[in-house]
């Protein structure tokens, strides 16, 4: 009977459809103070700070994340479940431990992907649109790139025995993901084709040729933006018919080619679709370069 009763109560919640949903319990105030309480509770609760040494680190980074837009999505999830929205938890909420950052570039209030990648990747602030280099490169001069490197995390890493990897939903040549392994006064200088003939006469290196040639090897990387790796006017392997897809590189150099010369006595896969990558068996696998579109 009891279940019946609650059956129905649903359902006038959804006829009287729409914002706010009739909540019974949100009109209680000792919903709220007991929610309260708990979350106190939780907070008072961690005493151990976790002191040991992290084995592996894994970061997630949502480009353009702020807290609106986590805002926008935990509304979102809320209303698929057909509830109003603000009440529910993103499991990230659910973290014992959140801090804010501060994401600006030296050179702009708002910034951009290159400035502020360099900023958690290298752990150094720069101006916008350089990647890997401080704030003494000014965007877009070559010359000034020179004795302005630094290093990222993913050198640590390595220098700390570690492995390490890069996971992209965009392309691996773009800003965010580049500043783990690049140096570039030009966030935008994806391959040579992209890059001022000044900027390569004063030996500039375009940002694809750094993710295969700059030290550390990379031992996973999978992302998008395969042309820029592949010579200019050479067909694409998955869309032969899109002109857009055509290799871009002006040396001639074949760069996934070269990566898997230069790994290839350390168990080295390349793929560059979802069945070759469901075929690997990644027990086999030390080394992997899955490039998409
Ligand atoms: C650096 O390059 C810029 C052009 O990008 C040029 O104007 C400047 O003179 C160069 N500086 C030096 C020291 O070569
Ligand atoms: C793409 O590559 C093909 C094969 O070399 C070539 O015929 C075509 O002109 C290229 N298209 C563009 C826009 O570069
Ligand atoms: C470049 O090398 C890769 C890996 O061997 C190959 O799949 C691709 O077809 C090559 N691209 C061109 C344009 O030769």
């Amino acid at each position: 009977m009891k279940i019946f009763l609650l059956l129905v109560s649903v359902q006038i919640c959804l006829i009287s459809a729409g914002f706010p949903a009739c909540v019974e319990h949100e009109k209680d105030p000792w919903y709220w103070r007991g929610q309260a309480q708990k979350t106190l509770q939780k907070a008072l609760s961690l005493q151990h700070l976790n002191t040991r040494v992290a084995k592996n680190i894994i970061m997630f980074l949502g480009d353009g994340m702020g807290v609106a837009t986590v805002t926008a999505a935990r509304i979102l999830k809320g209303q698929l479940q057909s509830k109003s929205g603000e009440e529910t938890q993103l499991e990230m909420d659910k973290f014992p431990y959140v801090a804010l950052s501060k994401t600006y570039n030296t050179n702009a209030q708002v910034p951009d992907s290159a400035g502020t990648a360099t900023a958690y990747l290298c752990g150094v602030k720069a101006n916008e649109g350089t990647l890997g280099v401080t704030a003494a490169t000014v965007r877009g001069q070559c010359n000034t790139t020179t004795g302005n490197e630094v290093t990222s995390i993913l050198r640590w890493a390595k220098d700390a025995g570690k492995a390490v990897g890069i996971v992209t939903t965009t392309r691996v040549t773009h800003a965010t993901p580049s500043a783990a392994y690049a140096h570039a006064a030009n966030r935008d200088w994806f391959s040579d084709n992209e890059m001022p003939p000044e900027a390569l006469q004063q030996g500039c290196k375009d940002i694809a040729r750094q993710l295969v040639d700059n030290v550390p090897d990379i031992e996973v990387i999978m992302g998008g933006g395969r042309k820029y790796m592949a010579p200019q006017n050479t067909r694409d392997i998955e869309y032969p018919n899109e002109p857009k897809a055509n290799g871009t590189r002006l040396d001639g150099r074949n760069l996934t080619e070269e990566w898997i010369e230069r790994v290839k006595t350390e168990n080295a896969q390349y793929v560059w679709n979802l069945r070759q990558l469901k075929q690997l068996n990644l027990k086999e696998v030390d080394f992997l370069l899955d490039f998409v579109k």
